[in-house]
């Protein structure tokens, strides 16, 4: 029996969009194996997530797709949620931080860490859109990247090489807003100084060590996990602001804080406790034994992305409050790969979990089978649908489903479906091997779900299947039964297959619950728990079983070659796989204020001062003038003189290195980087507009 009280968490998912199977591999499928598993050894355990809708990103898609905020989470909480119960991850509560409960509990945390004097509150010049009147959060600035020069990065993050920024960090910002340059304003925001909080961080993370007690042992934790968080530590931790200038939110629950919110990464892991507060509410208990008692265990499940707002900034403020327990585990997974490629929404190169239900009707465990199997634990992995064919195939059909078949017809056939007596006297030396392996699978599969190993686990799960394979082929009763003489060896050796399969029916359930209780099902079993785990006594002579189905069937070609066609689909629509994403769409009057002319190249010089650009002169039919261009390492001066190209001539001039540019030259840029201009098909009059 496992007495002990677990309050476990999986990563909130925004409410923007539907679940992948990245998502499902991450946190929501290893989260719910170690949650089935507490449970079935007894203990108390509270597994709750929730939506998490706030947040520039879902502001940002109820203005693109011309709706509100409201209605995007709504649309998307009810198809994650659903999503979820079909798939069989079995929270005990799915909440949504757009809850009442969830707005109060997360602003009354702020006030009372704002009453003690827990934050900083500073003015500072952020981004604002004059255009629209507004300041602009996070994802409402984009421009390129300075770490990596994507130039599609966002304020809060560049999704091309995972650096975490801040809006003022990108050069060439543009408001998402109106597509201009923004402008800096003054604002006043509260920040949470967690540079004051470096030292415990440090030794708490590096030793365990909390208040000079023992919290955790550092070597349970994975190597990633405390790589990352020393990495933040030791680059110097800065204040954060946890305020944001935002109109959908939690609001900042403080007199003349009117059109602020609290920051989302500072309400969404409240939306645990708030989800918890609610679960308690509706059960009869008391949601703080699962935050406040010293001897529960807090344990959150997340990706790779989530580690620094699980690992530093929650425990902060948890700490920070007083009274609240931190986390003695935070079992992250590192990122699912789809086909080759990294799975992207944008570009929809995703498994979608609602469509895989609605395409695989009742193959939830197959699905869950497979994203075990290849767990991201330690590092990246790729889900492919060849390999969910053959690990199905290979594994499940062949080895798991074929030794229960066979064991459940041959009772059928031999013994009208009753199980037959086991004669103690004639458990022979292989009867006891197999048992003793039992035994130790027993043990390392407990060892290793607790080590939060799944995918070791499974493997150790399938050994007892592969035991009993082992254990039917090597005893033949097919051949004993013809000799009337071996007729009890045969009852035996039934006896010892069905109590396996009465076994693997408990040592899969945290892996493959649906089938865990289909077997169930057909051994006509009563309620088991894990301690009966290694009983091989638990279907006594006499009883009746049902008559044998198919646990899993074989998953054909047809299906995964269809699944690899929507996938293709997706590929050919995008013909050049290395083009970067298209642009936030602008209005026609935003293109018509570009002004393109054709002119011709009269003249051409290295620049004085730079390598890589060239002084060019143009006629562009209205004018003549000068433009700075990057082409020096693709074209020589001679080369382009005569050319017709494309200019921007409503450009505002601006000097490169010493010489005022009037203009731009439009090229087009190849997946290598070289460039080719943008010119005319035919000889056409300069001053020509482009349009
Ligand atoms: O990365 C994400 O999808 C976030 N929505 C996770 C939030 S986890 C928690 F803190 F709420
Ligand atoms: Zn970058």
């Amino acid at each position: 029996m496992n007495n002990k009280r677990y309050t476990v968490t999986a990563a909130l998912p925004y409410a923007n969009g539907p679940l992948h199977l990245g998502h499902i591999a991450g946190c929501y499928l290893p989260s719910d194996i170690y949650v089935r598993y507490l449970k079935a050894k007894g203990a108390d355990v509270a597994f709750v997530c929730g939506s998490d809708e706030h947040g520039a990103a879902i502001t940002l898609r109820a203005k693109k797709e011309n709706t509100t905020p409201q209605h995007i989470v709504d649309t998307n909480h009810r198809i994650i949620q659903k999503a979820f119960e079909d798939f069989g991850i079995d929270f005990d509560i799915y909440h949504r931080t757009s809850s009442p409960l969830h707005h109060e509990t997360a602003a009354q945390f702020f006030k009372d860490l704002n009453e003690q004097g827990s934050f900083i509150q500073e003015t500072s010049e952020q981004f604002f859109d004059e255009e629209h009147q507004q300041f602009l959060a996070d994802r409402y600035v984009t421009g390129t990247c300075p770490k990596c020069s994507y130039d599609n990065a966002y304020g809060d993050q560049c999704e091309k090489c995972g650096s975490s920024l801040s809006p003022t960090d990108l050069i060439n910002p543009k408001s998402t807003l109106s597509g201009k340059t923004p402008v800096l304003r003054e604002t006043s925001h509260w920040y949470l100084p967690m540079n004051q909080h470096e030292g415990w961080l440090k030794t708490w993370i590096e030793t365990g060590k909390l208040d000079n007690k023992q919290q955790h042992d550092p070597n349970d934790w994975r190597k990633q996990v405390i790589g990352q968080c020393k990495s933040w530590i030791d680059n110097g931790l800065q204040p954060r602001s946890i305020t944001r200038d935002l109109n959908w939110g939690v609001k900042v629950p403080v007199d003349g804080a009117d059109g602020k919110v609290l920051y989302v990464w500072f309400d969404a892991p409240i939306g645990y406790i708030s989800a918890t507060k609610q679960w308690a509410a509706d059960n009869g208990k008391n949601w703080e034994d699962y935050w406040k008692d010293e001897n529960t265990e807090l344990i959150h499940f997340i990706g790779k992305d989530n580690i620094v707002f699980h690992c530093i900034i929650f425990p902060i403020i948890l700490k920070e409050h007083g009274d609240y327990i931190l986390p003695t585990n935070v079992p992250a997974n590192e990122f699912l790969n789809l086909e080759g490629d990294k799975i992207s929404t944008s570009r929809n190169w995703a498994v979608w979990l609602h469509e895989y239900l609605e395409d695989f009707p009742g193959k939830q465990d197959e699905l869950r089978y497979v994203l075990t199997s290849i767990a991201p634990e330690t590092k990246d992995s790729e889900f492919t649908w060849k390999d969910y064919q053959a690990r199905i195939n290979n594994e499940l059909v062949a080895i798991l489903g074929n030794f229960v078949n066979r064991s459940i017809v041959l009772t059928h056939k031999y013994f009208d479906g009753k199980i037959p007596e086991n004669n103690n006297q004639e458990i022979n030396i292989s009867h006891r091997i197999t048992y003793n392996q039992i035994l130790v699978i027993k043990k390392k599969l407990e060892e290793l779900l607790e080590e939060f190993k799944f995918k070791d686990a499974l493997i150790e799960a399938m050994s007892l299947a592969r035991l009993g394979n082992k254990f039917l082929a090597d005893a033949e009763p097919w051949k004993l039964i013809k000799d009337d003489s071996k007729r009890d060896e045969v009852k035996t050796i039934l006896n010892f297959s069905l109590q396996i399969c009465a076994n693997l029916a408990i040592a899969i359930q945290p892996f493959l619950p649906h089938t865990s209780r289909k077997l169930i099902d057909l051994l006509n079993l009563p309620d088991i728990t894990w301690n009966d785990l290694g009983n091989v006594n638990l279907l006594q002579p006499g009883h009746q079983i049902n008559p044998a189905e198919l646990l899993f069937p074989k998953i054909e070609d047809e299906a995964i070659d269809a699944q690899i066609a929507k996938l293709e689909a997706t590929k050919v629509k995008q013909s050049n796989p290395k083009a970067k994403p298209m642009k936030d769409e602008i209005t026609f009057d935003d293109f018509t204020k570009m002004d393109i002319r054709v002119a011709t190249i009269t003249a051409a010089e290295k620049h004085p001062n730079a390598d890589k650009l060239l002084k060019l002169t143009l006629d562009t039919g209205i004018d003549v003038r000068t433009v700075v261009s990057g082409i020096a390492e693709h074209y020589s001066p001679e080369e382009v003189i005569g050319k017709q190209v494309s200019v921007l001539v409503n450009l505002a001039p601006r000097k490169i290195r010493g010489i005022e540019s009037q203009g731009m030259i439009l090229m087009a840029e190849n997946n290598e980087g070289n460039l080719a201009f943008v010119s005319p098909e035919k000889a056409t009059d300069n001053g020509g507009e482009v349009r």
